[in-house]
């Protein structure tokens, strides 16, 4: 167990059985269709490049990145596009792939975003879900695990960019983050 972590909330083997079954889900309900997942970077990558391994139809992946928190752990509401997808998704099949939903507010920007550029249908897929933080109704297509509000890092999310490549979620110690903004 790392020093800067509480205990484990979720380990590397309930990740990997949830993955699976996902992947089954999204498998067996895209049946002859071309899936497009669009990961949203940074904290997506390590789910979307696990998922997308166990996602048997004609599948295409892209990344989009987006600015909704600063260096800290509060949300200050605003979403700004950083990088756009590569190509458009008019037609297209697409789940919008993402670590977490906290306050929606990310999810509820890109949602609508991508909405208005016409694509066939658009999923969300989540791997973890806090409801007690929403600010804005999130509809999820396909989640991982429900989380009680702590501060987890690891299998892609971070604090202060640190922890991602932890190949679990574990619960932060709040010692690490108590005195941020002094
Ligand atoms: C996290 C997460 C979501 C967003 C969820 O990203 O990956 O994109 O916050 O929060 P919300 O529901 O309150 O909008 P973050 O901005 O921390 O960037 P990262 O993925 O690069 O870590």
């Amino acid at each position: 167990m790392h020093p800067d972590c509480e205990r484990i909330l979720i380990s590397e083997g309930e990740i990997r059985a949830r993955v699976v079954e996902i992947g089954r889900r999204i498998s067996s309900d895209y049946a002859g269709k071309e899936l497009l997942m669009i990961g949203i970077l940074k904290g997506a990558m390590i789910f979307l490049a696990d998922l997308v391994r166990e996602i048997t139809v004609p599948t295409q992946y892209d990344f989009m990145a987006v600015s909704s928190y600063g260096a800290s752990s509060k949300s200050s509401g605003e979403v700004r596009i950083l990088k756009d997808l590569e190509y458009g998704v008019e037609g297209r099949h697409i789940i919008i792939v993402e670590d977490i939903v906290d306050t929606g507010l990310t999810l509820n920007y890109l949602a609508e975003n991508l909405k208005s550029r016409d694509p066939a249908s658009v999923k969300i897929c989540t791997l973890l879900d806090k409801p007690s933080r929403r600010v804005e109704p999130v509809e999820i297509d396909y989640n991982g695990f429900v989380i009680p509000d702590e501060f987890v890092v690891g299998y892609g999310l971070d604090y202060s960019d640190r922890y991602r490549n932890f190949p679990c979620i574990m619960v932060l110690s709040p010692k690490v983050y108590m005195n941020e903004g002094e």
